[in-house]
Formats: C-alpha cells, structure tokens, sequence
C-alpha cells in the first residue's frame, strides 16, 4: 500500500498536514522527524495512528528507505527564522539545502508520486510592488530566503531533469495552534500571544510599521493537500498567503483586545535581513489548487489564544 510521508511531521505546519490527511482518510502516514524543533506532543491525539520514525534528512541512507514508494511526500522539515539562519547559518544551511536535496533524491530514486515542498515567501525580498506574484524576480536577503529558494530551485529541477512531480508553496507567514513560543527566534505571533497571557511587554523591531500576511495553519494545511491533488502543477510554485497584510502595530492591537490587557509595546532596532512588507498574490494558487483560506486574521488568532490559554492551563 502506497503511504504519504510528511518530513519534519511533528513540526508545527508538518503536523497539522498530517491531522488533514488523517481527516481525509489517509491509511498510512509515516512522519520523518529528527525532533529537533518537532515534538511528538504535537502529534499527541493522533500518534496511534501515524508511524513516527525518527530520522535525520541530512542522513540519506537513513530516510531513503521512508520516502520509497510514497504517494506523495510533503517535505517541511527545516529551519527556520530569518535571524536564526543570521546568527547559525551551518545547520540551517545544511538542514534547508542538503536536506531537501536528500529528499527529493529519495522521491526520485524511490519513485515517489509527488512532493510538495514547503518554500517561503522570504524569497522575494523587499519588492516595489504588493501583491507579491510569483512571476516577480526572487531578491532573496538572509541565508534562511536563500536557502528556501535553492529548495524551490532544486524542486524545479528534479522535475525538469528527471521527472519527479514537485510544486512548491511560498508559505507567508504561518500562524495558529502548536507554534511553539519558547526560542527567540519563534514567529512572532506566537511570541505576541505569551507575552499577553504572561502580561509582559513583547518586543518589537523597528517601527511596528512593517507588514505580514500572516496565514492561518490549517489553510496553509488544505493547500498542501490541494497541491497534492491538482493536475498540470509539476515544478510550478505557488504562493500560499492569505491576501491580507497586517502591520505589527495592528497584530499586537488585536492581540490586546482578545486577551483584554492594555501592554505597551517595547520598541528595538530593526532586525537585519528583515523584509519590509508582505502580502501575497493568491491568484494563481487559487486558479490552479483551488485554494480558498477560510480563517480572518481575527478568528485565526481567537482560536490560536484558546490554544496558547489550554496549554498554559494544563501546564499549571
Ligand atoms: C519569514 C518569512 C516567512 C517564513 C519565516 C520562517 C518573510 C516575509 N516571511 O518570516 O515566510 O515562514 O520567515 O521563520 O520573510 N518581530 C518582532 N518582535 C519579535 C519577533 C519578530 O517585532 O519578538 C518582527 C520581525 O522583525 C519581523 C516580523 O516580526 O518584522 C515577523 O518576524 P517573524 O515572525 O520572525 O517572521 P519573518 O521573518 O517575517
């Protein structure tokens, strides 16, 4: 029987793609983890019914055994964090570059069906035009867009040069249940919503001016299965956003208003190789994947704080 692989499945984004296939009836789902930034926890209500082995994507010999024979991989192990990728860049690099290529070396010598790969809207950089399309030139700006980049890049040509179906999906901005909070270099709506249950002040970098299409996870998680499904897609990349922009001003102001606190902001010098502003062009994702994000800025972090305030809750 012909399973579904999901790298980095334990991960925040990997694991709700596995509840998804889960959902949709998916018989066997193997996760590769190395748990370095996953967590079986994330897995918990579903782990008797995913097969979790814990391997390494910078090890080859150790995931191509996994990846034969899959139906579809979806490839989200990584690491990720612009200022993380600044202040380490070996084991991102490694881990973003060396990994996918395993990967996709072990979808392609293994005959698997398709991956989906997990790219980042980091790739464009700072455009002089919003919405970001998919046609505009990449100007990637930290090593973690860079890396993202080479990933679409090989993705494109494992398609090209051997066959291998790929499509590649520019995440902006992932948000919502299980994003872990704890690192410095966690997404910063995570961080905006500890700091509004601890009642402390979050950080934040520059003037708060600058702007995110911050996307719901389980949209993010449909439009992978989306990608899975649709026909004529091999080696096209597609932007996975909502459409919208937010500034960090206006996150934290929602933030404050669903937890009811009145914090002000601490203010910082602006983070090196940080993008301006983000919004994504959805046309062609919805044109060609069907994609439709179900989930307003205001009701994704509803939910998101109801998670963050169970787990505190159980914590104690
Ligand atoms: C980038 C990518 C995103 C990718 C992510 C992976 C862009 C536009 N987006 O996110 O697609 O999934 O990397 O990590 O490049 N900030 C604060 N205070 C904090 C933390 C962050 O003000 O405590 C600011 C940052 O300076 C930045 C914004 O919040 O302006 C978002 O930061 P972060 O959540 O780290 O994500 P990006 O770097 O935008």
């Amino acid at each position: 029987m012909s399973h579904y692989v999901v790298t980095g499945g334990a991960g925040f984004i990997g694991s709700a793609i596995v509840r998804r296939l889960l959902q949709e009836g998916a018989r066997r789902v193997v996760v590769v983890d190395n748990l370095l930034t996953g967590h079986e926890a994330n897995l918990e209500e579903v782990r008797h019914a995913v097969d979790l082995q814990i391997a390494d994507i910078r090890n080859y010999a150790e995931i191509a055994p996994l990846i034969r024979g899959a139906a579809v991989v979806f490839h989200e192990a990584a690491i990720p964090s612009v200022p993380r990728s600044i202040d380490d860049p070996v084991p991102s690099h490694e881990i973003n570059i060396d990994g996918t290529f395993n990967v996709l070396r072990a979808a392609h010598e293994g005959k698997a069906g398709r991956v989906v790969y997990a790219a980042s809207s980091s790739a464009y950089g700072d455009t002089l035009v919003l919405p970001k399309v998919e046609s505009m030139n990449p100007q990637p700006k930290s090593p973690y867009a860079l890396q993202k980049l080479v990933g679409e890049y090989y993705c494109n040509i494992f398609t090209g040069v051997y066959g291998l179906e790929t499509v590649a999906i520019r995440y902006f901005n992932v948000y919502g249940p299980r994003q872990d909070p704890s690192s410095p270099y966690s997404g910063v709506l995570s961080l905006f919503l500890k700091a509004a249950l601890e009642h402390t002040q979050p950080t934040i970098f520059g003037d708060g001016e600058q702007s995110r299409d911050f996307t719901y996870v389980e949209d993010v998680a449909e439009l992978n299965l989306r990608a899975a499904r649709a026909g004529n897609v091999a080696g096209k990349i597609y932007n996975g956003g909502n459409g919208g922009r937010i500034t960090l001003n206006q996150a934290w102001a929602t933030v404050q208003k669903l937890e009811g606190v009145d914090i002000p902001p601490l203010y910082g010098g602006p983070r090196a190789g940080d993008v301006r502003d983000s919004q994504a062009d959805t046309t062609a994702a919805v044109r060609d994947l069907g994609h439709a994000p179900r989930y307003s800025f205001e009701e994704g972090m509803r939910l998101t704080l109801e998670w963050y305030r169970k787990q505190a809750a159980v914590a104690k």
